[in-house]
């Protein structure tokens, strides 16, 4: 058995009042589309098409060839949307899901279950159903004699009588293919001037063809982006939905209702998440650490038994054992190394500091290579920009930089090597040795003194 998938993404996504299409607003940090296509990905392996229309080029862009596309040139509705996909698909599978390209929350289990409903299903489609207390502008799902599927009435038509059931079509399908192809030709034109695929449904009904059901029973999968109030529903129960699994995999959250883990991000057990920790994209998190409050962890990726109080640190990695905080900035291409300590406004960019580094106070570190066991003194800074280019600063094992020292890049300090507080070094000083003043000069070898 073959399936397409179908997402359909023309729709303007009118009530967002956006200049960016609706597929690509952000939920937990990648864009709605994304989500779809991971749920599709649950049934098939193959890109799913797309019909896109307004902001088609955007959504192309960001997907690339992960997806086949259409274009609705015109938004004539979702029964005329399925029918753009035809000349594509037909032919090429037996059965076909549709899928609108705004409802983020659906889980790969359901999506499982609709397409094996279908594989077991006499009839020509499977469609998913949710039942709710809760009145909403979806369309309702009506029910015949013995519960059978009647047919779907948009909110919109639907009499005081039908406003008030409370199954709802989801806008999920699972089709025979060819049944479907040759149907969609088939569908009237609504009160509102467009092709509804809903109305297949009852199309199916009138041939003597039975209509099977899923019916979900979380309602929070079911939540579809229309609005910017649905957005921010959906972000707090994908938050919720997110939290949950970490609690369940033995990491601790102070608090749930403050913690915004993105879904890309992995921790580690045992560790230990503070208020309003926003920990995104690409980042991973090792056993043992704590995190926040007051924390932003984007892209990075932090060792086990790790510290970061009231801290942003963003594209940087970090061995084990380190401590940052409270109010440091780790920066793009940061890399501390295990036991580093970095304490208050520091800011750390394209830089390698190594094992057991001390920067407590006040310091700037950017293009440097700094060895083993360094102490950068309060006030440090790498004078890195000429204004031209980045310039890069290499300090040796074991050196001790005085506070309030200027390194104007390009300059490289050498093993055990020293300054004197307020010193600007212009040129390299060498291993075991003093430099101070403006600008520094070596004034004693330290060696000898062991
Ligand atoms: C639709 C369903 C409704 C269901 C609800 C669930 C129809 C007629 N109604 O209503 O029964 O309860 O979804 O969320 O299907 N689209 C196109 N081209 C078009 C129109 C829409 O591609 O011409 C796409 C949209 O981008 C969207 C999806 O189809 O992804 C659904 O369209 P939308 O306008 O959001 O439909 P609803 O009013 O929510
Ligand atoms: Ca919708």
């Amino acid at each position: 058995m073959s399936l397409a998938v179908v997402i359909l993404a023309a729709g303007q996504g009118t009530r967002l009042k956006s200049a960016t299409p609706k597929v690509l607003h952000p939920l937990g940090g990648i864009p709605l589309i994304e989500h779809v296509l991971a749920a599709a990905r649950a049934v098939s392996l193959e890109p799913p098409t797309l019909v896109v229309g307004h902001g088609g080029d955007a959504v192309r862009a960001a997907l690339g060839d992960r997806a086949r596309y259409v274009t609705q040139s015109e938004q004539l509705g979702t029964g005329h949307a399925v029918r753009q996909a035809e000349a594509l698909l037909q032919g090429h599978s037996d059965r076909v899901l549709v899928m609108y390209s705004d409802m983020p929350l659906l889980e790969p289990e359901t999506l499982q279950a609709l397409v094996e409903t279908q594989a077991r299903n006499p009839g020509p489609l499977t469609m998913l159903t949710c039942v709710t207390a809760r009145p909403s502008d979806f369309g309702r799902v009506v029910r015949g004699t013995e519960g059978r599927v009647h047919s779907i009435v948009e909110a919109a038509q639907a009499t005081p009588e039908q406003l008030r059931l409370t199954e709802l079509n989801v806008g999920f399908y699972c089709f025979e293919a060819d049944w479907l192809w040759s149907h969609l030709p088939l569908l009237p034109l609504s009160p509102k001037g467009e092709y509804y695929l809903t109305d297949i449904v009852h199309l199916a009904v009138s041939e003597g063809q039975r209509v099977a059901s899923v019916t979900i029973e979380d309602e929070t999968e079911i939540i579809g982006i229309n609005t910017r109030a649905q957005l921010a529903q959906a972000e707090a129960a994908l938050r919720q939905r997110v939290n949950q699994k970490w609690l369940d995999a033995g990491v601790t959250l102070i608090d749930p209702a403050t913690t915004y883990i993105e879904p890309t991000v992995q921790l580690g057990r045992d560790t230990v998440i503070w208020p309003n920790t926003h920990l995104q994209g690409q980042s991973i998190i090792g056993e043992q650490c704590v995190i926040g409050p007051n924390t932003i962890v984007r892209d990075t990726t932090i060792g086990d038994a790790c510290h970061i109080e009231c801290s942003v640190v963003e594209g940087a990695s970090l061995a084990a054992e380190v401590h940052i905080g409270p109010f440091a900035h780790l920066r793009s291409g940061a890399r501390l190394e295990r036991g580093v300590h970095m304490g208050n406004f520091g800011e750390v960019k394209n830089s390698t500091l190594g094992p057991g580094v001390k920067m407590g106070h006040f310091s700037y570190l950017g293009d440097a290579t700094i060895g083993a066991n360094v102490n950068i003194g309060a006030g440090t800074i790498t004078c890195n920009f000429d204004g031209v280019q980045k310039n890069k600063t290499v300090i040796g094992d074991d050196a001790f930089i005085g506070s309030d020292t200027m390194l104007v890049a390009p300059v490289t300090l050498g093993h055990r090597s020293r300054t004197g507080a307020g010193s600007v070094v212009t040129k390299n000083v060498p291993d075991d040795s003093l430099a101070v003043g403006v600008p520094a000069r070596v004034i004693r070898r330290l060696k000898a003194e062991g």
